[in-house]
C-alpha cells in the first residue's frame, strides 16, 4: 500500500503510516495537473487544506481507496464524486478543536483590547495610550453561531470571562445547551442581543454570506464580529461596509473566502484584524491531526471500521 502526503502534514502522522508498514511519499504545492500525473500510483492521500481533491484528480486515480483530511473541513474534497467511486473520505474531527478554540479567544480578546494595533503602533515609535481604550468582555453578550465542538469550547471559556452566553444552532438540543450554560435562541434573536458574534459552523449552500448587509442591520450598533470557521459565511463586502459605517465597531477574520487572500479592501481598515487561516496552527493539533487521520487512512485501507468517514 502507498500513500501520498500533501501539505505539510507533521511527521508523527507519517512515522505512524511508516511504522504500519504502508509506504509514503511526501510531495508538497503539487498543481492539481501534477497530481493527476502521480495520484495513479497511490492507493490513498493524505492532504491538509491546500490541496484540492477534485473530480479529475479521483478519475486519474485507479488505485485510490481513501482520502484523508488532516483537519476538520473536507469543503477542498469532492466528497461526491469520492462516494460515487467508492473512495472513503475520512477526516480528524477532534485534533484541532483545543487550537481553534484558543485562537477565537485570542481574537475576541485582539479585538477588544486592540492588541494587534497598539502592537504595531508602538513598533512604529508612538506611545499612544489614547487611541486604543477598548472594552471588557465581563458581562457582555456572547452569540455563538454553531454550538460544536470549537463552539462549546468557546462558550466554556466565556462563562470564566464571566459573558452572557447565547448560541443559534438548530441541530444541537436544549439540553446539550442547557449543560453547557448557553441559551439557544433564533438567529435574528442572537443578532440583536450579541455585543460579540463568533461563527463556529461549516460553509454550505444555506449559510453562505449568513452575516450579510440584512444581518449586519439587525445586530446591536457597535458589535464585534469574529470568524474562526470558514470563509463565505461573512460577506466581506458587507462586512467592510459595516465597519466603515461604524455599525460594527471591529472584526476578527481568520478565515476568507478566497484564500490564501494577500489583498483585502478589509486590510486597510483600523478596526479589522486578522490572521492567514491560522486557527489549527499549533505543534499539538498538527501533531494531533496527522496522527489520527493516519490511524484512520490505515483503517481504511485494511478494510477495517473507520470512525470519522
Ligand atoms: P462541529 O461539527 O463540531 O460543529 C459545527 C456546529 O455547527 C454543529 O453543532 C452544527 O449543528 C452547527 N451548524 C451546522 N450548520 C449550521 C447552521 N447553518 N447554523 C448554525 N449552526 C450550524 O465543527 P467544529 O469542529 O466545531 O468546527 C466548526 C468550524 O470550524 C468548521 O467549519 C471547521 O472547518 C472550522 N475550523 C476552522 C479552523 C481554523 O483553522 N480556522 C480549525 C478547526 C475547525
Ligand atoms: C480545519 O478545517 O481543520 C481547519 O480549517 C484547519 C486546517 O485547514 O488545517
Amino acid at each position: 500500500m502507498k500513500v501520498l502526503v500533501t501539505d505539510n502534514v507533521a511527521q508523527e502522522g507519517i512515522d505512524v503510516l511508516l511504522r504500519e508498514g504502508v509506504g509514503v511519499e511526501v510531495r508538497n504545492k503539487l498543481t492539481e495537473d501534477e497530481l493527476c500525473a502521480v495520484i495513479s500510483e497511490f492507493d490513498g492521500i493524505i492532504v491538509r487544506s491546500a490541496t484540492r481533491v477534485t473530480a479529475r484528480v479521483m478519475e486519474s486515480a485507479p488505485n485510490l481507496k481513501v482520502v484523508g483530511r488532516a483537519g476538520v473541513g473536507v469543503d477542498n474534497i469532492d466528497v461526491s464524486t469520492a462516494t460515487e467511486r467508492g473512495i472513503i473520505v475520512v477526516n480528524a474531527p477532534d485534533g484541532n478543536t483545543m487550537a481553534a478554540t484558543e485562537h477565537t479567544m485570542a481574537l475576541m480578546l485582539s479585538l477588544a483590547r486592540n492588541l494587534p494595533q497598539a502592537d504595531a503602533r508602538l513598533k512604529s515609535g508612538v506611545w499612544d495610550k489614547k487611541a486604543f481604550v477598548g472594552v471588557e468582555l465581563r458581562n457582555k453578550c456572547l452569540g455563538i453561531l454553531g454550538l460544536g465542538r470549537i463552539g462549546s469550547g468557546v462558550a466554556r471559556r466565556a462563562h470564566a470571562m464571566e459573558m452572557d452566553v447565547v448560541a443559534y444552532d438548530p441541530y444541537i438540543t436544549e439540553e446539550r445547551a442547557r449543560d453547557l450554560g448557553v441559551t439557544l435562541l433564533p438567529l435574528e434573536e442572537v443578532f440583536r442581543k450579541a455585543d460579540f458574534i463568533t461563527v463556529h459552523m461549516p460553509l454550505t449552500k444555506e449559510n453562505y454570506h449568513l452575516l450579510d448587509d440584512d444581518a449586519f442591520a439587525k445586530m446591536k450598533d457597535g458589535v464585534r464580529i469574529i470568524n474562526c470557521a470558514r470563509g463565505g459565511i461573512v460577506d466581506e463586502e458587507a462586512l467592510y461596509r459595516a465597519l466603515v459605517s461604524g455599525k460594527v465597531a471591529g472584526a476578527a477574520l481568520d478565515v476568507f473566502e478566497k484564500e490564501p487572500q494577500t489583498e483585502s479592501p478589509l486590510f486597510s481598515l483600523p478596526n479589522f484584524i486578522c490572521t492567514p487561516h491560522l486557527g489549527a496552527s499549533t505543534r499539538e493539533a498538527q501533531v494531533s491531526v496527522a496522527v489520527d487521520v493516519a490511524e484512520e487512512v490505515i483503517a481504511a485501507l485494511r478494510g477495517e471500521l473507520v470512525k470519522n468517514a
